[in-house]
């Protein structure tokens, strides 16, 4: 497979074309970004980590049976994903009260809900991902209905999954966002793209409640290679 030309950059990522129009390279950046890209920095080696980390992850929730564009690791940076159509919402869930949750419900992080919550964003950093619900998706055009009836399933599904993994690993998968796309060459069928990786989860050592993830980042808490030095080591052991 041969990497044509740039077709997207994103604020972690780049997407490239290949000779194969069913395929895309994503190529991770180092770059890291927080608050809808109002602090900007770099961590380094995340490109490199983050990489590893998603191909591992997609491979553990696609042997349960959630579909991904994963298709396979091309080199240290750079992942061969399926061509989709990305729908324009984050599918938020959350295990454990923490970030936006906390301040928008005014109460501390760390108290584990009774069940998990999905939070629907628009994919749309001009207007600061605002938070959407599932008629505005309709009505917008963005999704239908049973796209996003499919989309919530496979995020209580990853869940399960990750939960489980991490767990077995010392980690609390605390919460994490997920984008979906249709793929057009398996007829606009639904899959889990983008990415899975620190940046987009909290993960948390259970016990101590060491944060391993981009909030070491967002609030600049020091050690944020290593923590994803950490991650990459647990993920990929
Ligand atoms: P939040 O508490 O800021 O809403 O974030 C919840 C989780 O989702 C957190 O792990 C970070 C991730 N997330 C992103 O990666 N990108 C986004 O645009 C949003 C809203 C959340
Ligand atoms: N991913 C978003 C950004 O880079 C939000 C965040 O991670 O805080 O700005």
């Amino acid at each position: 497979m041969e990497r044509r030309g740039q077709l997207y950059e994103g604020k972690a990522k780049i997407v490239y074309a290949t000779d194969d129009p069913a395929y895309y390279i994503q190529y991770f950046k180092d770059d890291a970004t927080a608050f809808n890209a109002k602090k900007r920095g770099t961590i380094v080696s995340k490109g490199i980590f983050n990489n590893h980390i998603s191909s591992k992850l997609f491979q553990v929730v696609e042997k349960e049976g959630v579909p991904t564009h994963f298709v396979k690791t091309l080199s240290d940076r750079e992942m061969l994903v399926q061509k989709l159509d990305i729908i324009k919402v984050e599918v938020v869930l959350r295990n454990v009260v923490a970030g936006n949750l906390a301040k928008r419900m005014g109460v501390d992080e760390g108290r584990r809900l009774p069940h998990p919550i999905i939070d629907l964003h628009l994919k749309n950093d001009a207007l600061d991902d605002p938070m959407i619900n599932e008629d505005t998706i309709s009505a917008f055009g963005l999704g239908t209905r049973e796209e996003l009836a499919q989309m919530r399933a496979y995020a209580l599904k990853v869940n399960q999954i990750l939960q489980s993994f991490f767990g077995g690993r010392n980690v609390d998968l605390v919460d994490f966002k997920l984008e979906f796309g249709r793929c057009p060459s398996q007829g606009g069928r639904l899959l889990l793209g983008d990415e899975i990786t620190p940046d987009g989860c909290r993960l948390w050592e259970k016990g101590t409640g060491r944060k391993l993830d981009k909030d070491r980042f967002r609030r600049d808490l020091g050690q944020v290679e290593e923590a994803y030095a950490e991650v990459e080591r647990l993920v990929t052991r």
